[in-house]
């Protein structure tokens, strides 16, 4: 539909509803014509979902996307991004980064868990000349990388303590030392911290700063699981085919439908980076030009687990079985629902459901 009447000022009628050519011509022409009359500006294409690189039609990445663009225009609002591992959290922050007035200046991610925390705390901090053996010169840090631009905390739940503290202070004041240094250095950097743990938890559990988890928690964006999120599994893994396809320049022009039940049935515990990699894998060894189910291989180690109670009878029922394999899951995970949410493929939500409905609370 086209709304032929001028929006918001705009002096040209809105009559150039273009449709879109691609297999997501009916969802994004609605959502185009809302954006249309919503903001204009927006028309501009190199801001759309799939010009930032996400793919997918489910209404969780839409609002995704809708979070993304609204705390864009906020320039200097700390966002928190939660969600299992690979669904998408470092693209929505690069997204985040893309649409705001920052976008010309630096993006700059560092992984809190992949280093050491008196090495982190130099990493983002940086250091002055003779702060500690070895500092022969000064080092910037990623917070002053950053300047301007974007910093992407990931994974902030494996923060330790003391880092924490001092992460605190930064954001409170905006201003850092370097390690050994006095001077203080004033920053202009949105922080977008990323993490796959249940962060409310880790304060309950005193391994989190509250005061931090405030701070950091401003606007948040949850990405739910691929498995929840319908309408994504397919447009992504036809797209990552032709990626593919392209890069090794094969000749692969698709799924068989039975390969498509296959991928939409299988609940892809690693998400889409688990989707990728398999419809690599699947670019890689098959001949083409159409992929069948019998060339689909999933994770059988991380897949979703097939080993009931062995020592469950025949007579069990289904619900027995499901209170069993909770129970022992809880325990494996010595109570932490998130975890156990995960192993067992279901959200956090809903295993507290079943946990209340079986009595196991
Ligand atoms: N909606 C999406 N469309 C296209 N690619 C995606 C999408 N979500 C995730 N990916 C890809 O999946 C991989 C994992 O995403 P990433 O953002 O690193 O996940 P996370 O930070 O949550 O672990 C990356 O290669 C990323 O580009
Ligand atoms: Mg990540």
């Amino acid at each position: 539909m086209c709304f032929p009447f001028p929006v918001q000022g705009e002096s040209t009628p809105l009559t150039e509803c273009k449709v879109r050519p691609s297999d997501q011509s009916h969802r994004m022409s609605r959502i185009e014509t809302t954006r249309q009359v919503m903001a204009p500006e927006l028309r501009d294409r190199s801001q759309e979902p799939a010009a930032l690189g996400m793919i997918g039609e489910s209404a969780a990445l839409a609002s995704v996307y809708e979070r993304a663009r609204l705390v864009a225009q906020a320039p200097n609002t700390t966002v928190l991004i939660v969600g299992e591992s690979g669904v998408g959290k470092e693209l929505a922050a690069r997204a985040v980064h893309a649409l705001s007035a920052r976008r010309d200046a630096p993006f700059v991610a560092v992984n809190c868990a992949a280093i050491n925390e008196s090495l982190l705390e130099s990493e983002l901090f940086g250091y002055e000349r003779g702060a500690f053996t070895g500092a022969s010169q000064r080092k910037i840090g990623i917070f002053e990388a950053a300047q301007h631009g974007t910093i992407l905390l990931d994974e902030v739940g494996e923060m330790g303590p003391g880092l924490q503290a001092k992460l605190l202070r930064v954001l409170q004041e905006r201003r850092l030392y370097r390690v050994g240094g006095v001077r203080p250095v004033e920053l202009d950097v949105r922080v977008i911290a990323c993490t796959n743990r249940d962060l409310r938890l880790s304060v309950q559990e005193g391994s989190f700063r509250q005061d931090l988890f405030y701070r950091l928690n401003v606007v948040q964006i949850e990405i739910p699981p691929l498995r929840e999120r319908e309408g994504d599994v397919v447009p992504l893994a036809k797209a990552f085919l032709g990626q593919f396809a392209e890069e090794m320049r094969k000749d692969l022009r698709g799924f068989s439908r039975a390969a498509l039940e296959r991928l939409i049935d299988y609940p892809w515990p690693g998400n889409v980076r688990e989707l990728r990699n398999t419809i690599e894998r699947v670019a890689v060894l098959t001949p083409g030009p159409v992929v069948g189910p019998e060339d689909l291989q999933f994770s059988p180690v991380f897949g979703p687990q097939q080993d009931l109670d062995p020592s469950a009878s025949d007579e069990q029922t289904l619900a027995e079985v499901e209170r069993a394999h909770i129970t022992r899951t809880l325990s494996d995970c010595h109570g932490n629902k998130s975890r156990a949410a995960r192993l067992l493929g279901i959200h956090r939500t809903t295993l507290a459901k079943k946990i209340e409905e079986y009595g196991l609370g």
